[in-house]
């Protein structure tokens, strides 16, 4: 067993673990949204930040991907981290107001969407491509995919049409945070 002290509580995980997990089996909340413990973590969304000390410098690391070590001290809930989580929340729902899921994260954290009506409205999709690992790691199909670039950047099938892949095992849509998926079935659909 490794241990470590997150939020000044001494606790312990296996080797290899990560933060959030160990944090997880302590019963201690970290937020995430592009994290499933069915999937390989791929840090996209950055809201499950936390401090660590690792002995040589105090810095902020995304607990999903961060492997825990002896003596490692991690903060969940420090005014650094607490800041930058709404930040990134305040990114989130100004830009996909449309999800209700986001729009209840946030107020948990004190954010509310502004005004502003982002052009993005009706897209809730913040792409965190959990829906395109888990097609791929847990449904074994692969046939989603990321497409287009910067501010086009969307979650797609090939040619933008139903997948004959697809085994409708609906795994992407369980592990989608915003509720993009359903919106992606409906688009998909349409052009059918
Ligand atoms: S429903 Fe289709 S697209 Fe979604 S995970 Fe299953 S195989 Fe992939
Ligand atoms: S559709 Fe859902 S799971 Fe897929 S990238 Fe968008 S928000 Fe993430
Ligand atoms: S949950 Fe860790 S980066 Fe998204």
């Amino acid at each position: 067993m490794v241990h470590l002290t997150i939020n000044d509580r001494e606790v312990s995980g296996q080797d290899g673990w990560t933060i959030l997990e160990v944090a997880r089996e302590h019963g201690i909340d970290i937020p995430t949204l592009c994290q499933h413990g069915a999937v390989e973590p791929s840090g996209a969304c950055r809201l499950c930040m936390v401090e660590v000390d690792d002995g040589r410098r105090r810095r902020m690391v995304a607990s999903c991907l961060y492997p825990i070590r002896a003596g490692l001290k991690v903060w969940t809930e420090s005014d650094r981290i607490q800041n930058v989580r709404r930040w990134i929340l305040q990114m989130l729902v100004d830009e996909h107001p449309g999800s209700e899921r986001l729009q209840v994260l946030a107020q948990t954290y004190g954010v509310k969407a502004s005004r502003f009506k982002s052009s993005r409205y009706e897209d809730v999709c913040i792409l965190c491509g959990l829906c395109v690992r888990a097609c791929e790691e847990v449904a074994g199909v692969g046939c989603l995919s990321f497409g287009n670039r910067g501010v086009h950047k969307e979650v797609t099938t090939s040619y933008h049409l139903p997948s004959p892949e697809c085994i409708g095992c609906g795994t992407c849509l369980y592990v989608c945070p915003t509720g993009a998926m359903e919106q992606f079935f409906n688009r998909v659909r349409a052009v059918a």
